[in-house]
């Protein structure tokens, strides 16, 4: 796909990776949404679809080429749909691309937005959009997703198993700041660090020792320390005294799944897993799955995949048709005939993206 921008506009090489189930559905409807919005907005996009996942990984026993990372390192930022089938271990789906693309191009901030859109009822009474509008940042490099360990004694009584989490002065800190810039960067100011660092001693003591110390260089940024299990009940009985959160790559990936949940469903949750530096190229994807159940009725909910393509746009410097298309989300949002399945409603992807044309377009500004 090609769109021609007017004279001395930006064109974005996007590499679009639809992958597995659901994400084969999204990732198009969000091509045609991006194409329509470039149109309008005055941007060109330069789209090269790779065929990576399962189909690929029952074809040639890998997710992707071994050269996967490096051959995605000169496009400007990537847009991804779901990794996961019913018949390859989750585990293989998931390293063989999705992690092996965030670690290889270090897309160590994961960046969680989650907020009750106009016309979606979460499940908390009373609470309103004012009162819940959060970002979660995971650290997405190390953690308890380092990939270090192994098992020895395979199938034996004495089978023995190891995970081991790794955190780094050099990760904790860079995640800490890219934590605490953001806050600064939002009305409230606002930072809950987030550990289990009463039962973690080592690792985690780390997180609240570079907190403590990074705070410093962000005197302007309120911060509180929270243990995760108090946590779940805080986002739950007191969702408006949070703004900013940081965690740990296993605790942020629990937490946004409650914050999904929170807001209404998980197919509106919209990921940006970035290199902050802009060494390598960035990548976005809804944070659902690929939703087996689902794939093939035409049903999914591509909002998720618009959200995120929001981010891409913000992350690429096109701030007016990002803000554009958050507006569009949210008018189709706010009309109930348009929500999906996982919204309570009976809209088709088709029509809720046909929605998002429509206002993009509508708008004269
Ligand atoms: C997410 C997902 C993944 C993760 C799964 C698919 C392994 O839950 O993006 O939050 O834990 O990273
Ligand atoms: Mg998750």
């Amino acid at each position: 796909m090609d769109t021609k921008p007017p004279e001395g506009a930006n064109t974005y090489r996007i590499a679009a990776i639809p992958g597995d189930g659901i994400g084969a559905e999204v990732v198009p409807a969000g091509l045609r949404m991006l194409e329509a919005l470039a149109a309008r907005a005055g941007f060109g996009l330069d789209i090269e679809t790779f065929d990576w996942g399962s189909d690929y990984y029952r074809r040639t026993g890998l997710m992707m080429p071994e050269d996967g990372p490096a051959r995605l390192k000169d496009f400007d930022a990537i847009y991804f749909g779901a990794v996961g089938a019913t018949d390859i271990p989750d585990h293989v789906t998931l390293w063989g691309l999705r992690l092996a693309i965030c670690q290889g191009l270090d897309q160590y901030a994961n960046v969680r937005p989650t907020r009750l859109l106009p016309g979606i009822e979460g499940p908390l009474r009373g609470v309103t959009a004012a009162e819940l509008d959060w970002v979660i940042v995971r650290e997405n490099s190390e953690g308890e997703y380092s990939g270090q360990g192994g098992r020895t004694h395979r199938g034996l009584p004495e089978e023995i198993a190891t995970e081991v989490s790794i955190f780094t002065r050099a990760g904790v800190t860079r995640i800490m700041r890219y934590a605490f810039a953001l806050a600064r960067s939002r009305p409230r100011k606002l930072l809950t660090v987030v550990t289990k660092s009463n039962a973690q001693r080592h690792g985690l003591v780390l997180w609240d020792e570079i907190a403590a110390e990074v705070a410093r260089e962000f005197p302007d940024v309120t911060w509180d320390k929270m243990l995760v299990d108090a946590m779940t009940m805080r986002m739950v009985l007191k969702p408006a005294t949070l703004d900013t959160i940081v965690a740990t790559n296993l605790h942020a990936d629990i937490l946004s799944d409650l914050a999904a949940a929170l807001a209404g469903s998980l197919g509106i949750a919209p990921t940006a897993n970035l290199n902050p530096e802009r060494h390598f190229p960035s990548m976005f994807e809804p944070i659902h799955g690929s939703a087996f159940d689902i794939v093939g009725k035409g049903i999914a909910n591509p909002l998720g995949c618009f959200w995120s393509a929001v981010l891409m746009l913000d992350h690429l410097g096109e701030h007016a048709a990002s803000a554009r298309l958050m507006r569009a989300i949210e008018r189709v949002t706010a009309d109930k005939m348009l929500h999906p399945p996982d919204l309570g409603g009976s809209a088709r992807t088709e029509e809720v993206t046909g929605a998002v044309v429509r206002a993009i377009w509508a708008e004269n500004a």
